[in-house]
């Protein structure tokens, strides 16, 4: 399997997870964060990132602060905002410091600390190299790392929280990148009405269209959106294009492909988990459609043939249309409902500590 050229940002992220003997003495673990059981035993982490309390609580200090981009004014917030599960409700956001639209939609972080592979095209392997995009993507932070290193170092605050979480003197690029890794890595959202029925906590009972909505799900749906993450975690292509021959834009339209080379891969792009879906309008890697109602009218009678188009979403050479009825709609919409999770949305430990 060939590799794509990964973004520049990416392979600086890379080589610095390498610099292994360079790096400072961690922190003693000292926090494992809750897990609720119908997702995992605990949060996976990587090894070289240990959980501490410190850690994550400057993780969301800079997660929110705007110091991060070139001009002060963005912050991984901006287009990441928590009553939205973490998106922001934009097509494609122009939210950045150039104010130039951005070709992706801005997904929800949602339980990321369970994706293999990030963005929707999985391109990043971890969120600790990821955060190298955002910040110098001339479009989203447009940040100098060195210069963004001398203005943590300048602050009045940073230096000392940067020492009680990570025992170090000069803050460096590796640890912004690892403390906002741990923030973002307790971004578990397993609490809404469709958790407590499964955990059968508080007496919770999902209503007869619930139930009729999740039975569709389960025959539909639940092949990729999958688990109780409501994500394989897997890419495919669930038939939004049938034309790829946009190759601008280092391929961002090819979705998969541009990593794999592989022509299966063509318009594939990572599942995306399915809570708190009725807040995070609007949807797909493009955000084209604009309520819930377009997608199941895609799902319905809109999905297009090509040779990479899924396996599940296809008979021989047609496309395999759902046809869902008006009730069936109204009960997969009820379903849907019960993956809202309003601790997740309105927690204050994930909140913006700049307001508290
Ligand atoms: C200007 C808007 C903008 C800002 C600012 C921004 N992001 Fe994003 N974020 C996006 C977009 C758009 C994507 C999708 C990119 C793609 O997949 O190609 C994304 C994707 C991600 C993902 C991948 C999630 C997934 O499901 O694969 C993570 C994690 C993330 N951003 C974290 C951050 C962090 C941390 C910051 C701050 C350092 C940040 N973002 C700043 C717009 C933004
Ligand atoms: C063959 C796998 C597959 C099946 C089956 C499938 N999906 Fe998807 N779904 C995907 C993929 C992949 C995406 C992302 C596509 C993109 O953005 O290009 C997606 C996107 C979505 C989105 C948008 C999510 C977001 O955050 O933007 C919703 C909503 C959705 N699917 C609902 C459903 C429902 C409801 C069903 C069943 C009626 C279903 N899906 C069946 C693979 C699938």
């Amino acid at each position: 399997m060939r590799r794509a050229i990964i973004i520049l940002p990416l392979i600086i992220a890379g080589s610095l997870a390498c610099r292994k003997a360079e790096d400072p003495p961690s922190t003693p673990e000292d926090y494992n964060p809750e897990v609720p059981w119908n997702i995992d035993e605990s949060v996976p982490t990587v090894d070289r990132n240990p959980f501490s309390k410190k850690k994550i609580e400057l993780g969301r200090m800079l997660f929110y602060d705007p110091i991060l981009s070139s001009n002060n004014s963005i912050s991984c917030a901006t287009c990441h905002r928590q009553e939205k599960a973490f998106t922001d409700g934009i097509a494609l956001s122009s939210l950045g410091v150039s104010g130039k639209q951005l070709f992706r939609h801005s997904p929800g972080l949602i339980n990321a600390a369970w994706m293999p592979g990030l963005f929707w095209e999985g391109g990043a392997k971890d969120l600790e190299s990821l955060v190298f995009g955002p910040i110098t993507n001339p479009d989203e932070m447009g940040q100098d790392l060195r210069e963004l290193e001398n203005e943590l170092n300048a602050h009045p605050k940073y230096p000392n929280l940067f020492e009680e979480a990570f025992g170090i003197k000069d803050i460096s690029r590796v640890e912004v990148a690892r403390a906002l890794a741990q923030f973002q890595r307790i971004l578990i959202s397993g609490n809404s009405k469709y958790d407590q029925w499964v955990r059968g906590e508080n007496n919770v009972s999902l209503s007869n269209a619930e139930e009729r909505g999740l039975e569709l799900f389960r025959q539909k749906c639940s092949s990729c959106h999958a688990t109780d993450l409501f994500t394989d975690n897997a890419f495919h292509n669930n038939g939004l294009d049938d034309n790829f021959s946009n190759t601008s834009h280092e391929m961002i339209f090819l979705g998969r492909f541009r990593i794999t080379f592989d022509s299966a891969d063509l318009g594939a792009f990572k599942t995306p988990t399915l809570r708190n879906i009725m807040v995070t309008a609007p949807y797909m890697h493009d955000g084209r459609f604009e309520n819930i109602d377009e997608v199941l009218d895609h799902y319905s009678s809109e999905i297009k043939i090509s040779p990479s188009l899924d396996e599940l979403l296809r008979d021989g050479n047609s496309a395999v249309q759902m046809n869902l009825s008006v009730a069936e709609r109204e009960d997969l919409k009820s379903f849907l409902n019960t993956l809202t999770d309003q601790d997740f949305l309105t927690n204050p430990d994930l909140s913006d500590p700049f307001l508290q």
